[in-house]
Parts: C-alpha cells; sequence; structure tokens
C-alpha cells in the first residue's frame, strides 16, 4: 500500500518535470501558473515521506542502508539539476536534463537492486 504510493508519487514527480520542462521550451509563460509552482514540492514532500515511511516500516536501517542514503542524496541533485533545467537556455538547459535524467535513472536502479553501484 505505502509502496504503491510511493511509486504513484514517484510517477507525478517525474511526469510533473517533464512537463514543465515542455512549457519551459515551448511555452515558458505557462510555467508562471501558481499550480504549477506549488504542485511540485508538495509532491517531492510527499514522495520523501513516502519513502521515509517505506524505510522505517521495512525495517531497511537494520540492514545495509548505503543505497537509501544514495537514494536520498540523488533526489536532492536530481531536484538541483531540475531546477537549472528549467532555468538555464539553450545548451546548457539540455546537459541539465541529461543530468537529472541520469540521477532518474540510477535512482530507480538503486531502488531496485539496493546496490550503491548497480552497473559493477
Ligand atoms: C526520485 C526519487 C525516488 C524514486 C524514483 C524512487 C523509486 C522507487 C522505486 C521504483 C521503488 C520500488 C522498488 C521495488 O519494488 O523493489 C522504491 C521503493 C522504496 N523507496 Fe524509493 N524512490 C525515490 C525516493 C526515495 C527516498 C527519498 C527514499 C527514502 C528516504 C526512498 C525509500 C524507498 C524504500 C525504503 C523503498 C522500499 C524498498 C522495497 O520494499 O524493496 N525512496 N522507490
Amino acid at each position: 500500500m505505502l509502496k504503491h504510493l510511493h511509486l504513484l508519487f514517484v510517477a507525478l514527480v517525474i511526469g510533473i518535470f517533464f512537463w514543465r520542462v515542455y512549457l519551459a521550451q515551448f511555452k515558458p509563460d505557462m510555467l508562471a501558473n501558481k499550480w504549477l509552482k506549488i504542485t511540485p514540492h508538495i509532491l517531492a514532500g510527499m514522495l520523501l515521506l513516502t519513502g521515509f515511511g517505506l524505510v522505517f516500516q521495512g525495517n531497511w536501517l537494520d540492514g545495509n542502508y548505503g543505497w537509501i542514503v544514495v537514494k536520498l542524496i540523488l533526489m536532492f541533485v536530481f531536484i538541483g539539476l531540475g531546477i537549472l533545467t528549467l532555468k538555464s537556455e539553450g545548451e546548457k538547459r539540455w546537459y541539465a536534463l541529461a543530468g537529472s535524467i541520469f540521477c532518474l535513472v540510477y535512482i530507480v536502479k538503486v531502488a531496485f537492486t539496493k546496490q550503491i553501484f548497480w552497473f559493477i
């Protein structure tokens, strides 16, 4: 149940991020919309909360919890690069977007494998 909620917020956070990137590029005026400014914060907050909920529900801190720390750090890097993607222009925007997507892929990999270095 909590995991499905977590996954729902994962999908919503990713969905609204790409939607905002589209708007930033093609309809920048729409980004000023109040709801588009507030909702991402609520969704990211809920993602974090459900993540913490899962950590305690599954007693994940009893074992090797490095993957949780990595997820958390990468989530903040993703948020930082996400802001850079939306605020910068031209080539810089696409580099920041590539970095954001890399973070997301890494987070999902770590979520499933519980391995920090899943590529080794
Ligand atoms: C962008 C951010 C995040 C993404 C994309 C993400 C993605 C996922 C995915 C795909 C799963 C399901 C894994 C599976 O079914 O085996 C999952 C589970 C989980 N996530 Fe996240 N997550 C994010 C943030 C967080 C944060 C910030 C935390 C902790 C503070 C967290 C803690 C957990 C825990 C404990 C589970 C349960 C693992 C299990 O039951 O196997 N997640 N997450």
